[in-house]
């Protein structure tokens, strides 16, 4: 990848990576009852070494305690049970958390709903090898997106541009949510000060670890629209995302200006 800076490039392959390490699937659910056992059993099967933690928001139509049953007849398989309804970057912190507390070399981020295809996992964990972080990306060459109106395709292509624009991170797909992180990578990222709840969280991520001088690697995936259950794209996500994006771009921009290093600010 051109991260816009040939110093950084030269640096990062010149870089040798460690051994990866046991992989942790963090996948949130906000009522995915119809579709959590299927989307475990696809991730076992896919990549048996791995282990998968289940994060679930107190979901009112029962997935958390379905989570409990497969974490009964698996021991590769956990449940974080949160309170209440708090957003997907909550969620993913408190999945983070939980995975850098034990032993997990590899902490990876999927959705519940067969949008990411635990298939196309091992290619990231390959790419991970020889990267900080991979992201599964819908708009590098290779990459699609399957059943998708048009309404959201322009929401999620403009939200990239507009992201990638705004913060000048070099990255196609910065709101991906299919993502595979060395431990030592979220360590470096600085998760205490992330304050993003909604979608917007994988941008704020993306762009710490740009700034952070990170190698992250795109890999092209085919993200598959659910069929079953509702997405939980909302108003209120888009406008949080749509105003934290703006205001950390006009952060840099006026720090730059100053000459005061604005990079992660909230
Ligand atoms: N625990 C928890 N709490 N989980 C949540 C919450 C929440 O508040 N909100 C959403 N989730 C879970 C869903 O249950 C699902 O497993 C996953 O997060 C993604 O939610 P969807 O509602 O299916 O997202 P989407 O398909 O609209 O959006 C996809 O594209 C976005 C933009 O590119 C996802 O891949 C996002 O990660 C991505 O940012
Ligand atoms: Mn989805």
């Amino acid at each position: 990848m051109n991260d816009g800076d040939g110093t950084l490039a030269a640096r990062a392959q010149d870089r040798r990576f460690g051994p990866l390490g046991t992989a942790l699937v963090i996948i949130p659910t906000y009522n995915e009852a119809e579709n959590i056992k299927a989307i475990v059993g696809r991730v076992r099967k896919a990549v048996p070494e791995a282990h998968v933690l289940v994060a679930d928001d107190n979901s009112p139509d029962g997935t958390g305690k379905l989570a409990d049953e497969l974490a009964a007849e698996d021991g590769q398989v956990h449940v974080l049970h949160r309170k209440g309804k708090e957003g997907l970057g909550a969620a993913y912190l408190a999945g983070f958390r939980w995975g850098l507390e034990r032993d997990y070399g590899v902490l990876i981020e999927m959705d519940a709903d067969g949008s990411h295809q635990p298939e196309e996992l091992p290619r990231l964990l390959t790419a991970l090898k020889g990267a900080d972080l991979v992201l599964g990306s819908r708009w590098v060459p290779g990459g699609r997106v399957v059943n998708w109106p048009r309404s959201r395709e322009f929401l999620s292509r403009g939200g990239s541009t507009y992201s990638r624009l705004m913060l000048d991170v070099p990255i196609r797909d910065v709101t991906g949510g299919y993502r595979a992180f060395r431990r030592e990578t979220l360590e470096g990222l600085g998760l205490d000060q992330v304050a993003s709840q909604g979608y917007c969280f994988q941008v704020d991520l993306a762009r710490r670890a740009v700034r952070a001088g990170y190698h992250v690697v795109e890999v092209p995936i085919t993200f598959v629209e659910r069929e079953l259950g509702d997405s939980k794209m909302s108003r209120d996500i888009v406008v949080e995302a749509l105003w934290r994006v703006t205001s950390w771009g006009v952060g840099e921009r006026v720090s730059k200006l100053t000459g005061r290093r604005g990079g992660t600010s909230r």
